[in-house]
């Protein structure tokens, strides 16, 4: 099969070889009144300096449950982790108490979601809620923070940061409040951001703004972007290697050139096959 690579494609420079954060044997359940969820069941993948890992798979595969692991975003109760190890710098984010786990949160691993109202205070001036993701993690000044806050709007593309900076989330388009939620998490400049379906809310070409701009920070900041999505034509434009998640399993794993042109799995399979997309040569 032949993708259809755009020249948004990554560079595909040899990515920096140590990993940077690795999940190894990682179980996710949520114990409901009922019964057990077994959402993740002993997945294993390494995201390595400065790539972009894409996390596919169909609805319900685990991909979200996994992403949210390694912040411990999942809402607990019901959800525990019964076995696996998230190594990120050195240390177990998995036993980390919250205090530690909050300097690692926003400042060193960066979210962004699908929806920016999961992240946005509605009652809150979007600059301010930049500047002050600034001031909680570098303890810069008022001053220095609305600056560096203007600097990151105008570089995530939204125009005239001054007077977007005083509206609130409500008065801005979905793609710019995009913008903004991309502005507050790379702000502190991670050195791995999380995207889980970052554009699947948006219109067809304003997703495919956003995904330019993820790749243009990605690149300029030199930052690991573990992207999830189910979108394999977005796989194939902005991933180095691909995750392939079945039922709360890693199936595959793999540079994207060469799972996409020979996949191992009959899953992979299906889902490319799915995919029109991509079969167009
Ligand atoms: N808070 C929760 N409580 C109970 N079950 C949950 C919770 N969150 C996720 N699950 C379950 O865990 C499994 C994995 O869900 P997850 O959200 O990780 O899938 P996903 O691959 O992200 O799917 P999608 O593509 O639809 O976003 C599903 O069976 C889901 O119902
Ligand atoms: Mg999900």
């Amino acid at each position: 099969m032949t993708t259809n690579r755009p020249t948004t494609a990554p560079s595909r420079r040899p990515a920096h070889d140590e990993p940077l954060l690795q999940i190894k044997n990682l179980r996710v359940d949520f114990r409901l009144e009922t019964s057990v969820v077994h959402a993740v069941q002993d997945v294993s993948f390494d995201v390595r300096a400065g790539e972009t890992l894409a996390v596919v798979g169909e609805s319900g595969s685990g991909k979200t449950a996994t992403a949210l692991s390694v912040l411990r975003l999942n809402p607990s109760p019901p959800c525990v982790y019964p076995a696996g190890e998230i190594v990120f710098g050195g240390r177990d984010l998995l036993t980390l108490s919250e205090r530690e786990l909050g300097q690692v949160r926003g400042r060193e691993i960066a979210m962004v979601f699908q929806d920016p109202m999961t992240c946005l205070d509605p009652l809150q001036r979007v600059g301010s809620q930049v500047a002050e993701v600034l001031r909680h993690h570098t303890g810069m000044s008022r001053a220095e923070a609305k600056e560096a806050a203007l600097a990151a709007l105008e570089e995530v593309g939204v125009p005239d940061p001054a007077v977007r900076y005083r509206q609130y989330p409500h008065e801005l388009s979905g793609g710019l409040r995009q913008r903004v939620m991309i502005a507050a998490a790379l702000v502190s400049r991670p050195r791995l951001l999380i995207a889980d379906e970052p554009t699947t809310a948006l219109d067809v070409t304003v997703q495919q703004q956003i995904l330019d701009l993820l790749v243009t920070l990605q690149r300029g900041h030199d930052m690991a972007v573990l992207l999830i999505t189910h979108d394999l034509a977005v796989v194939a434009e902005t991933a180095d290697r691909v995750v392939v998640m079945n039922k709360g399993t890693v199936v595959e794993t793999g540079d994207v050139l060469d799972v996409f042109d020979r996949p191992a799995h009959d899953y992979t399979r299906e889902l490319l096959a799915a995919t029109p997309r991509l079969e167009a040569a």
